[in-house]
């Protein structure tokens, strides 16, 4: 069994796809026993508290600048001897060093089929918008592993998702959620974690 972490920073809609993905078998080389959070009021941490996961706030403005940040996370990552971390809705680019201390180890859920609509600056609704104002007729999600490139790293697996009409960036991001990075995400990790 791995130890996983959870990097969140919002509403935790894939960590609870995660959780359930736990109860429900799909996760069974693997067992997340931290959520880490960025943002206080994540309702992320709500979710993990719910099931007895161990949480852990960690705020940039509480840190000297981005090293220790991110020192502070790998601290709690070593101290609960986290084999894999996920980051699930994780606002916050992290830095050559941090990845690759963990190589291999980082997966990230991104809401788009990457090389599209991806890199810096393409976060949570951003990246639907780009995608309608393209007028891409399919899109989707990818988990990939995390390097120093944002949302460059190998690419695990993709789902397509359709592209309706009338859709507003928050309608298409709930397809894209509930189609394919609720499903996605899940599988991937228990692919990694079972490999490791
Ligand atoms: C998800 O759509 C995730 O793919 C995206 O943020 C949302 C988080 O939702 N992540 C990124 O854009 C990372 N570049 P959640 O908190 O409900 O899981």
């Amino acid at each position: 069994m791995k130890n996983i972490a959870v990097l969140v920073s919002g509403g935790g809609t894939n960590l609870q796809a995660i959780i359930d993905a736990q109860n429900n078998g799909i996760i069974k080389s693997g067992k997340v026993v931290l959520v880490i959070s960025n943002n206080k009021n994540a309702y992320a941490l709500t979710r993990a508290e719910n099931v007895g996961i161990a949480t852990k706030i960690i705020l940039k403005k509480d840190c000297v600048d981005t090293y220790d940040f991110e020192a502070k996370i790998i601290e709690a990552l070593e101290n609960a001897n986290i084999d894999l971390i996920v980051l699930a809705g994780f606002m916050s680019i992290l830095s050559e060093r941090f990845t690759s201390h963990f190589e291999n180890r980082i997966l990230n859920v991104h809401p788009s089929l990457i090389p599209s609509f991806c890199g810096d600056g393409f976060y949570g609704l951003k990246v639907h918008e780009a995608a309608l104002e393209k007028g891409v007729k399919v899109t989707g999600a990818t988990v990939h592993f995390v390097n120093e490139i944002t949302d460059g790293g190998k690419i695990i697996m993709q789902k397509a998702v359709e592209v309706k009409d009338d859709d507003t960036p928050e309608t298409l991001q709930k397809r894209v959620m509930q189609e394919a990075e609720w499903i996605i995400l899940p599988k991937a990790i228990e692919k990694v974690a079972s490999e490791m």
